[in-house]
């Protein structure tokens, strides 16, 4: 089977590269390069010993996408291509809707005119209403607060209309929780640019003295330490359920929806105590205020996963922050 990963060389789009590459997939990869760098070409090719073509394309060229369509012949597009700054997203809303939305039209367009009937794509668990209780099953209130958000949720809108519209596409939309962590062998892993938005990267910075100490937003909610709590589920594992989605697309029609999470809850303060029990006590912190559009509790029931993909999560907390220590460490 022949695979495009769309944003293939950022952060989720690169440990799928791998996984997919070791259980025998051809793959070839499509980033515009503006929140990853071409080096991670390179980087996949020593974890795994296969050159990997890239094509520096942006989902908004069509001429391009046409073109490498045309040549690639792909049974399968999984499409991780995406701006993803939930703060950013509230400030240029345009941006985040040309770019995720007219982009992923864009890529139907063309699995349209080439006959690519499959697609997996880049969800998230932000689509769901922060009024659901936890753990958050597929069929919870759908109720995304930012831009950001709403460009996930009106994609898979879209995606839903057109396995209406064509019954021979089908897709699987994957609702990711947290994703934390990094390859084992410490080459690839989450970077990015600028002081981070995300608990693990601004963890990590601290740890090495690039942020001097974690705000931790708010001690006041409705929780076990009064931190907000999350379901941080490690890349890799992360990765291992885009495989699952690939062997099951041949055997259902029009589109299935999963959530990919532990099912378990962490706090904020969970997570910066096992980060310094595995990595040595590095990360000071101060509470401050909660952070505007922050829920209290959000974890994941990941039974459908498990019974209809046979998805599984295998790493734990203390892996999720030994591997993003190990990733920081290489890339200081
Ligand atoms: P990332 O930014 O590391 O990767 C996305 C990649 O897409 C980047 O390499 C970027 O350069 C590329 N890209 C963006 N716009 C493009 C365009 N127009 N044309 C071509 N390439 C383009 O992000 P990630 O964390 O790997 O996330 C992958 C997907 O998963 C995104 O769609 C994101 O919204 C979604 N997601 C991420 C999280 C998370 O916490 N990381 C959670 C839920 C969902
Ligand atoms: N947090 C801090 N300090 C920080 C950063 C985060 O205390 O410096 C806290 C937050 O308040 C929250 C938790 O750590 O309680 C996790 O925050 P993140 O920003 O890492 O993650 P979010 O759950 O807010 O959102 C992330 C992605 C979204 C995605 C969502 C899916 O940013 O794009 O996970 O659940 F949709």
């Amino acid at each position: 089977m022949k695979v495009l990963l769309t944003g293939g060389l950022g952060y989720i789009g690169s440990h799928t590269a791998v996984e997919l590459i070791e259980n025998g997939f051809e793959i070839d990869v499509m980033d515009n390069l503006y929140n990853s760098s071409e080096d991670v070409v390179e980087k996949l090719k020593q974890i795994t010993g296969k050159q990997v073509k890239f094509h520096k394309i942006d989902l908004l060229d069509m001429d391009s996408m046409d073109k490498m369509f045309s040549e690639g012949k792909y049974d399968a597009v999984i499409h991780f291509a995406g701006l993803k700054a939930v703060g950013e997203s509230t400030q240029k809303p345009l941006m985040y809707y040309e770019n995720n939305i007219t982009g992923t039209i864009n890529l139907l367009k063309c699995m349209e005119k080439y006959n690519v009937n499959n697609i997996i794509f880049s969800s998230s668990a932000c689509v769901y209403s922060d009024k659901n209780v936890a753990p958050f099953t597929e069929d919870a209130i759908l109720n995304p607060i930012n831009p950001y958000g709403r460009t996930k949720y009106f994609i898979e809108e879209i995606i839903k209309d057109y396995c209406f519209a064509n019954k021979n596409f089908k897709a699987v939309i994957l609702r990711y929780f947290n994703p934390i962590g990094a390859h084992e062998s410490g080459l690839i892993g989450e970077n990015p640019n600028g002081i981070p938005n995300n608990l693990m990267p601004y963890i990590t910075r601290v740890a090495f003295g690039k942020l001097k100490e974690l705000s931790v937003f708010g001690n006041d909610y409705d929780t076990p330490d009064g931190t907000g709590v999350r379901d941080y589920i490690h890349v890799v594992d992360l990765a291992r359920g885009h495989l699952a989605a690939l062997n099951k697309i041949n055997s259902f029609e029009g589109y299935k929806i999963y959530n990919l999470g532990t099912g378990h809850g962490y706090s904020v303060l969970d997570v910066v105590n096992t980060f310094n029990k595995v990595c040595g006590n590095k990360v000071k912190y101060k509470i401050v205020d909660r952070r505007p559009g922050d829920a209290a509790c959000v974890f994941a029931s990941p039974e459908k996963a498990l019974n209809e993909l046979g998805f599984k999560t295998t790493k734990e907390l203390e892996e999720m922050c030994l591997s993003s220590y190990n990733f920081e460490k290489n890339n200081k």
